[in-house]
């Protein structure tokens, strides 16, 4: 095991009506607070309403920015930190899943200072200060409630890139799963194929951590038994529930504690097939998985059979990625390239695109001339 330090700052409020927290928690964080909300989900499922009337009843002022997309682009984030300089906010909220939460978290980073948000993501520039995030949490996927974690697309360079930073750990998360019962089966599909993505970037992480191996077991198994019946019953509230702590605890450093990093090679892949074909999150992660293990088969044998042996009961390593795959298609997740309808000169397009970002990860090295290998696996 490596060493290391555990320190996950953000209070979380989890259970039904945990809004009821927003009150105490606004009161002393300022008087004007920037929320921000994606489409309009946060109208449908009850949050929004919720919490305004609770910052008029504090007579906090608020400003809205609504808009915010899935594989949320710079474009937006520089609108709102603007917004929020502007009307000089105190802090922000951010209400939605995880591209609402990451804009956010980026919106923080750079009101105090007025930094450039590109040269803050290209780390050209190291914040040192951040306003207070409080997240209501909507849907079930990322984990960005309870981590530092933070992704952005840039359409002008064609770059999906994560970044981390321990300033945008959101003070104060809301998980109510309430209002996550108006998720439609389909994105609830895509944030599990992701939470199973968590865990296994931590598992193929470099070092191994017998108790965080075990957490990733664990937690696999839960995602298995819970995740068809939920999608045959979206709206049953402990399965909500369930699988609300699960994606939580998927990214908030349970699972990777005692490791040197995880691999997040995948994941690296998978933000360039969104950042060029604007594919669900989710859905990227289902498509390069079963790809990436069975290009590294050969490394990672014994790990994979030691998963397999305890969330599958298989003991082959061929195996374990054919349930896997399986599993992913019973969600209705595409499980390769042709799944998401893509054409032959789409196909060079993401080659070309992978040799300019050079996705690599950081334990199981993807080099540029593997780049084709891991495309045709992915067809
Ligand atoms: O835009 P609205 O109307 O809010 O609708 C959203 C959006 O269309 C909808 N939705 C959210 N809550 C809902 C709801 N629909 C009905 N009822 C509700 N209660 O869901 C759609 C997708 O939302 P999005 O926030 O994009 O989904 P997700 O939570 O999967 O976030 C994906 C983004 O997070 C990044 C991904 O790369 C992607 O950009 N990630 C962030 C991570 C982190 N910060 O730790 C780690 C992850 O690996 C991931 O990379
Ligand atoms: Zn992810």
């Amino acid at each position: 095991m490596e060493k290391f330090v555990l320190h996950n700052p953000t209070k979380l409020y989890f259970g039904k009506n945990s809004i009821q927290n927003l009150e105490k928690e606004a009161n002393n964080l300022g008087k004007k607070a920037l929320i921000l909300f994606g489409k309009n989900s946060a109208k449908k499922n009850g949050a929004y309403t919720d919490i305004v009337k609770c910052l008029k009843k504090l007579g906090v002022d608020f400003v809205e920015f609504w808009g915010i997309k899935p594989n949320p682009r710079i474009n937006e984030a520089y609108e709102a930190i603007n917004i929020g300089i502007k009307e000089k906010v105190d802090f922000i909220i951010a209400v939605g899943g995880g591209s609402t939460i990451d804009t956010a978290k980026f919106v923080s980073l750079c009101i105090p200072e007025k930094h450039d948000l590109w040269k803050v993501v290209k780390e050209e520039v190291v914040p040192q200060k951040a306003l207070p995030l409080i997240v209501i949490l909507t849907l079930s996927a990322t984990g960005s409630e309870m981590n530092c974690f933070a992704v952005i697309q840039n359409d002008d360079t064609k770059e999906k890139l994560g970044f981390a930073h321990p300033l945008i750990y959101p003070k104060i998360s809301i998980c109510d799963p309430t209002y996550t019962l108006t998720v439609s089966p389909q994105q609830t599909a895509y944030g599990i194929a992701d939470i199973i993505s968590h865990l296994l970037e931590a598992y193929f992480g470099e070092c191994n951590s017998y108790l965080a191996d075990k957490y990733v077991f664990a937690t696999f198994k839960e995602i298995v038994e819970i995740a068809l019946p939920l999608l045959k019953n979206p709206t049953n509230y402990e399965l909500r529930e369930r699988i609300m702590i699960a994606s939580t605890f998927a990214l908030n450093g349970i699972t990777y504690f005692g490791r040197k990093t995880p691999d997040w090679g995948v994941h690296e892949i998978a933000h360039n097939i969104s950042a060029l074909f604007d594919t669900p999150h989710g859905a990227s992660l289902s498509i390069v998985y079963p790809a990436w293990l069975k290009f590294f088969k050969q490394k990672i044998n014994d790990r994979l059979r030691l998963l397999g042996k305890n969330v599958f009961n298989v003991n082959n390593s061929d195996k374990v990625v054919e349930r896997l795959i399986k599993f992913f298609k019973s969600l209705n997740c595409p499980t390769s390239l042709n799944d998401i309808n893509l054409k032959k000169v789409d196909y060079e397009n993401l080659n070309n695109l992978l040799i300019k970002n050079k996705p690599s990860g950081y334990v199981y090295k993807i080099k540029k001339n593997d780049y084709k290998k891991l495309i045709k696996l992915m067809t």
